[in-house]
């Protein structure tokens, strides 16, 4: 028995997404349905709304969700209805060998299917008439219901607020994991993050954890950096008013020990790594327009031991990570809370992009009833 939902379509670059009626399948074998309660607004949805990166359409976008299991397919023994989730978009397959070496984030699966909005079988539950519709990562989290992979619907604690646990979905999991897991800081060092929207603060959060000196955060929008602070920025740069890597050199004594780029430009990805100390790693975490390019100094990586490295997901093990994050949060060492920027429905999904292309506020935090 399928269903009718509602859903917000992508039918391509600049174009307004649209309030449709979709048909959604049964879950097919290994995959679970389930309701919406949230779904956070990211820049990787906005991405491909702006063209930036290619994609079939059309296209339910969102990827950063959370509800409640409604029914289980064949085979599924590790959910149940009634089962609060946060979804992963990166649905291990949990047997190619990076998720069998615990890297589930490379999953060579997930990269073949998810990447290309199907499910793992090479296909998609939802469809409008004949024409199949795209779920964007395996997830497409802007409609009132979705069929994804049980690897990618990760048990939470129903006390967990549905904002939270969207957010819990992307930006919290890349950030913080960039920071403890991806390339850990160290207690004592510097650390330089470059961009302060939901990932970027939570970068920010994730580094304070790990007890560094300072964290320098940089952003072009001021209200962004007040935010930083409250995520545990030391100090702050507006990239509109000061040479970046000057000002972060000067801070910090020479040069910081760690920075994280989480923009997604190639002139902020070579600031992150013009402002390193010697020995220093700069890691990419932001995800550039299709087909950019950066430039950096090869001579100054050998004679200073520079790395410049990247995080997908960062590195995190959704299956794990996601509960631990969640932890940490109800103690009080996470104060996801100050991500929330505003919440909409989904009939006001543009605005939130809107919001996004205009940098304000952090995150846009689509609510289901
Ligand atoms: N690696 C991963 O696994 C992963 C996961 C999720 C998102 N991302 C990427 O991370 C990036 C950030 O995502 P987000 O949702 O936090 O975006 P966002 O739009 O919420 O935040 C970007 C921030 O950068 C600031 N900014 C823009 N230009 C700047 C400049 N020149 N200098 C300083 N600050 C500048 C903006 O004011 C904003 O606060 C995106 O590229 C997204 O695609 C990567
Ligand atoms: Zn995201
Ligand atoms: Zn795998």
């Amino acid at each position: 028995m399928s269903m009718q939902i509602q859903a917000a379509v992508f039918h391509g670059a600049d174009i307004p997404l649209k309030i449709e009626e979709l048909t959604l399948a049964d879950p097919k074998a290994g995959e679970v349905l389930v309701k919406l309660t949230a779904s956070g607004v990211c820049h990787s949805d906005y991405h491909v709304v702006l063209g930036e990166w290619g994609a079939q359409t059309p296209l339910v976008l969102g990827h950063e969700g959370a509800g409640i299991v409604v029914e289980t397919g064949p085979g599924v023994t590790g959910l149940k209805p009634g089962d609060h989730v946060a979804l992963s978009w990166t649905p291990s397959c949990r047997r190619c060998r990076y998720c069998v070496a615990g890297r589930p984030q490379l999953c060579t699966n997930a990269v073949q299917n998810a990447y290309r909005n199907v499910l793992p079988d090479g296909t998609t539950r939802l469809s409008r008439g004949e024409e199949p519709v795209y779920s964007y990562l395996s997830v497409g989290s802007f409609a009132e219901y979705a069929v994804v992979p049980e690897s990618g619907a990760i048990r939470i604690g129903t006390d967990v607020p549905p904002a939270i646990a969207a957010l819990v979905g992307c930006a919290v999991t890349t950030g913080v994991g960039a920071a403890v897991n991806t390339v850990p800081v160290t207690p004592g060092s510097s650390v330089a993050v470059m961009g302060a929207g939901g990932v970027g603060l939570s970068t920010i959060m994730g580094a304070a954890l790990q007890s560094p000196e300072m964290i320098i955060a940089v952003d072009i929008a001021d209200d962004k950096l007040e935010l930083a602070r409250r995520a545990g920025a030391t100090h702050t740069i507006n990239a509109t008013r000061t040479d970046v890597v000057e000002a972060v050199k000067e801070i910090s004594g020479g040069g910081v020990d760690f920075s994280y780029e989480a923009i997604g430009r190639a002139l902020t990805i070579e600031q992150a790594y013009a402002s390193l100390a010697p020995g220093g790693t700069a890691v990419v975490v932001g995800q550039v327009p299709t087909g950019v390019k950066i430039s950096i100094d090869p001579m100054a990586m050998s004679g200073r031991e520079l790395t410049l490295t990247g995080s997908n997901y960062g590195s995190s093990r959704p299956s794990i990570d996601f509960n631990r994050i969640l932890d940490l949060h109800r103690n009080g060492s996470l104060d996801l809370d100050l991500l929330i920027g505003q919440r909409l429905r989904l009939d006001q999904i543009n605005d939130a992009f809107v919001a996004l292309g205009s940098g304000s506020p952090a995150r846009t935090v689509i609510e289901y009833t």
